[in-house]
């Protein structure tokens, strides 16, 4: 039909090991979750390409000179690929995301990689997944400075990576049965470009004790693709909580996160971390059905928000029914 919506959907994330490390080049693992962003575009029947963002309340009309700031990553995608395509007709782009935006969830990215691939489908260009991958990741690099490439890469690909920054990524078989993972809010606002710079001048500082660390986080992902594989896990939450003390060591924790995450392990849960960041945004929890309920109750007592996830398989999509 004329002009119908185009609607395409990418997933959010969680990191179960390696971020921060991740940025300089050690391996992290990272699962697409249920939370997803999704992207509409249409034709317009004028040439101005419109471009609204329902969750951060802001609106350009980057054809009129006007750009609001939060959306310059996003203009630079259409700009990117309609470029790409010759197109010269006018283009109405919405955004509406299930994913908190600064919560290490992979808000940005996910938002990306849907608008690069509505914004695909709708100009015939045919694109394949790694090319949406590596436009999500140039926005990537406006939003954060120095992203290591995880977020988008997940967000693309869905299921559960292996990612290594520079080499690419290598899905991982996830056994875990008769578990869920529980994601809590610190409330905090913080900057992931901030928190990178901050951990690699902390390491540019202390490197001769930080590079053990960093050899630790490399051993520990690789044990912890292990658990996956094996459904074990007992061991993968000893892993999220080793974890969660290499990214103290190297700053990013503080008073709030570490309340969540003792009370997620204090109430039953195998395991829990930051996930992300950090500074603020979410920990992540590993709890098995028979105290799920427990610990979500008792994070609700010191965080306003509490989503309950599982993985999920799939990465961007075109959604048919919308
Ligand atoms: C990614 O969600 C979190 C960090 O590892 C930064 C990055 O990998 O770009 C801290």
């Amino acid at each position: 039909m004329a002009n119908e919506w185009i609607v395409a959907s990418a997933p959010g994330k969680v990191i179960l090991a390696g971020e921060h490390f991740v940025v300089k080049g050690e391996p992290a693992i990272a699962m697409a979750i249920s939370l997803r962003a999704r992207a509409y575009v249409r034709f317009r029947e004028d040439r101005d390409i419109v471009i609204e963002s329902e969750d951060l309340k802001v609106r350009s009309v980057p054809t009129r000179g006007i750009v609001k700031e939060e959306l310059i990553p996003i203009v630079s995608i259409v700009n990117k690929i309609v470029e790409m395509s010759n197109c010269n007709r006018g283009i109405e782009l919405r955004i509406k995301s299930e994913i908190p935006p600064a919560s290490g969830m992979g808000s940005s990215a996910a938002v990306a990689v849907a608008c690069a691939a509505a914004l695909n489908e709708l100009l015939n260009l045919n694109l394949g997944l790694d090319e949406i991958c590596k436009i999500a990741y140039e926005a990537e690099v406006i939003v954060h400075k120095k992203p290591s490439g995880i977020d988008n890469t997940i967000s693309t690909y869905g299921g559960v990576i292996l990612y290594r920054k520079g080499k690419g990524f290598e899905s991982i078989q996830y056994n875990i049965k008769n578990h869920k993972f529980i994601l809590a809010d610190s409330g905090l606002p913080r900057n992931t470009g901030v928190m990178v710079s901050n951990v690699l001048s902390l390491y540019s500082r202390y490197e001769r004790i930080l590079k053990h660390v960093y050899k630790a986080s490399r051993e520990l992902v690789m044990m912890v693709v292990d658990a996956l594989r094996k459904g074990d896990a007992e061991m993968l939450g000893d892993l999220m909580n080793i974890n969660h003390g290499l990214l103290s060591a190297i700053g990013v924790s503080n008073a709030k996160l570490e309340e969540l995450v003792y009370i997620a392990r204090m109430s039953g849960a195998k395991g829990a971390k930051i996930t992300g960041a950090g500074g603020g945004g979410f920990i992540v929890a590993l709890v098995d059905n028979s105290s799920y309920s427990k610990v979500m109750n008792a994070l609700r007592t010191v965080s306003r928000r509490v989503f309950v996830t599982e993985v999920s398989k799939d990465g961007v999509k075109i959604e048919k029914d919308n």
